[in-house]
């Protein structure tokens, strides 16, 4: 891949409240956070320890708002099971998957005794279901977020995976220059933390560190989303 690839974007905004019904305001900082996260100009750059600064890495894709589609419903919270992606369900149908990313932001998703921030769906699956999902709280700036939950979602929706390797040591994120960890961080983590005999880069955007303490991507991890786009790629059409 050569040069910038540019991404139009689709929100689906699915509202119970009025709260729920983001502005337009904190859907283009959502999209400025991301773009600055895939080209090396996010803010909190100037954190990441020198001897990861060597693998930190411009991915070079470009996020542009397409549209804002708007739907009241009558569900006050949901699951991850992707009916916020149907309006037969309550939800919003997918836009032009093969050349939009569409993103859901929806009210709420309680789960399992706790809330889920985001999700994403990795390359491979149904179009119908193709794109990411945030709670409004963790999209653009609040007070709980600085937009880097879409970051993640986009990671993985361009077949990362947690720097963890969702196992303990040894378990793979197919990248070898984010080094093992034996699980999620968490809060803020102070530099360094070690595990399975590494210092830990708890500043990756898939780790789980609060979004301020979020802050690149590795080189490793550009080859693994841009074979996305190459030949054969998943999204070679757009
Ligand atoms: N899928 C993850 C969750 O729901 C997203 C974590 C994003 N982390 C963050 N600091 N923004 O927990
Ligand atoms: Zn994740
Ligand atoms: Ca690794």
């Amino acid at each position: 891949v050569n040069g910038v690839i540019e991404i139009p974007v689709v929100f689906h905004v699915i509202y119970n409240s009025a709260s729920e019904n983001i502005p337009l305001s904190q859907i283009q900082e959502q999209v400025d956070a991301l773009n600055e996260d895939f080209n090396l100009q996010n803010p909190g750059r100037n954190t990441i320890p020198s001897e990861f600064q060597t693998v930190e890495s411009n991915i070079g894709i470009r996020f542009v708002l397409e549209d804002v589609i708007r739907v009241s419903t009558k569900k006050r919270s949901w699951r991850p099971d992707d009916s916020m992606k149907f309006s037969s369900s309550g939800g919003s149908d997918v836009v032009n998957p093969q050349e939009f990313l569409n993103v859901w932001v929806v009210g709420n998703m309680p789960y399992r005794g706790g809330n889920i921030l985001g999700y994403a769906q990795f390359p491979g699956g149904s179009w119908a279901t193709d794109g990411i999902v945030l709670d409004h709280r963790f999209t653009g700036n609040t007070v709980y977020s600085t937009g880097r939950t879409a970051t993640h979602e986009v990671g993985h929706w361009l077949n990362l995976r947690h720097i963890w390797g969702d196992g303990g040591c040894g378990a793979s994120d197919f990248v070898a220059d984010t080094p093992d960890s034996d699980g999620p961080s968490r809060g803020c983590p102070t530099y360094p933390t070690v595990s399975c005999g590494t210092n830990d880069m708890t500043m990756n955007f898939m780790d789980y560190s609060d979004d301020p303490c979020l802050n690149m991507f590795t080189e490793g991890q550009k080859v693994r989303m841009m074979a996305n786009f190459e030949n054969g790629g998943f999204r070679v059409t757009m």
